[in-house]
């Protein structure tokens, strides 16, 4: 699979957007993988914490597609109506004892016995980097955990893990939408330490097709010109335009089969640089210095 493939996403396969059977998800799971899409983004908060047992039932129905997926789970969030939160508010916990847990759950949820990527899904200023960093490496050593990954840290947040423990990647995100990453120093701080950019809502959520919404208006005029100049749809030229940026994967929105065939085939190409800039510039609002 070549490292530019994109990655599928889950935050909407339940009740969080499509709201997708298990045999559902199992068909959209295996049209991604002939699609060429075989890694799997997953958190324990989506659904308000039930998509990952959606996923478990549909690998329970359809034997063998477990085995074919790159699997992330993302941990760390703990949202105000999450089993547990006493006071209800919304936090962050990245302390050993929750990590663990939500480990524990996402596992079993999913009903399998290890996970490819393990992430922290937001940063935690509580957080202490080395007890993450020796628990991370007791769970690589049991076979519960491959690659540690985090998601949301800016520059400073990720070289707290400088000499601890690798970074395989950094889950941002990323679209004309919302480029901050590249001007505030995320995107380099991560291809800094060899991680690879996952950049997620690729199409801001779908408001860079609305051009009714602030950005979609703004780069309206200009995308459906260049989709006509390179015989793409508006949302292919987007995520192609994410896709172009080094060293980074797209993390696929959408729970429509052939949306997601056709993000696999537009994403492996880039785009010539001075259409990148052409894109970014409308998003921006004024050529780049
Ligand atoms: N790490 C984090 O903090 C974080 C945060 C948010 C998301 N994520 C991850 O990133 C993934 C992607 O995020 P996202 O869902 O916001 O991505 P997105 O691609 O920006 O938005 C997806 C939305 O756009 C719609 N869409 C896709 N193609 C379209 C088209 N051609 N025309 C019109 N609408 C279209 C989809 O609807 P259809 O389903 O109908 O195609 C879906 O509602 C999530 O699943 C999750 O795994 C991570």
């Amino acid at each position: 699979m070549p490292k530019s493939s994109p990655i599928l996403g889950s935050m909407r396969f339940g009740e969080w957007g499509a709201r997708l059977s298990p045999v559902a998800v199992a068909d959209l799971l295996e049209a991604a993988l002939d699609a060429g899409i075989d890694t799997l983004d997953l958190a324990d908060i989506y659904g308000g914490h039930s998509t990952n047992a959606l996923v478990g039932a549909a690998f329970a129905v359809r034997p063998g597609l477990r085995a074919r997926l790159k699997l992330i789970a993302k941990i760390g969030i703990v949202m105000a109506g999450s089993p547990g939160n006493a006071r209800g508010v919304q936090h962050y916990d990245l302390s050993v004892e929750h990590l663990r847990r939500a480990l524990d759950d996402s596992l079993s949820a999913l009903g399998v016995d290890r996970v490819d990527t393990l992430m922290l899904h937001r940063f935690d200023p509580l957080l202490r980097p080395d007890a993450i960093a020796a628990w991370i490496r007791d769970e690589q050593r049991a076979g519960r955990v491959g690659d540690f990954g985090v998601s949301n840290f800016d520059a400073h947040a990720i070289a707290l893990f400088d000499g601890r423990l690798p970074v395989s990647a950094n889950q941002i995100e990323l679209s004309l939408a919302n480029a901050g990453a590249i001007d505030d120093g995320t995107l380099n701080a991560t291809r800094a330490r060899g991680a690879e950019v996952q950049a997620w809502s690729p199409l801001g959520g779908g408001d860079l097709l609305d051009p009714h919404s602030a950005v979609g208006g703004r780069v309206h005029a200009r995308l459906q010109a260049m989709a006509g100049e390179f015989g793409l749809d508006p949302a292919s030229l987007l995520l192609r335009w994410v896709a172009s940026v080094p060293d980074t994967r797209v993390v696929l929105g959408s729970t429509k089969i052939e949306r997601l065939r056709e993000g696999a085939r537009v994403c492996a190409e880039p785009l010539p640089r001075d259409a990148w800039y052409a894109l970014w510039e409308a998003a921006r609002g004024r050529p780049v210095p």
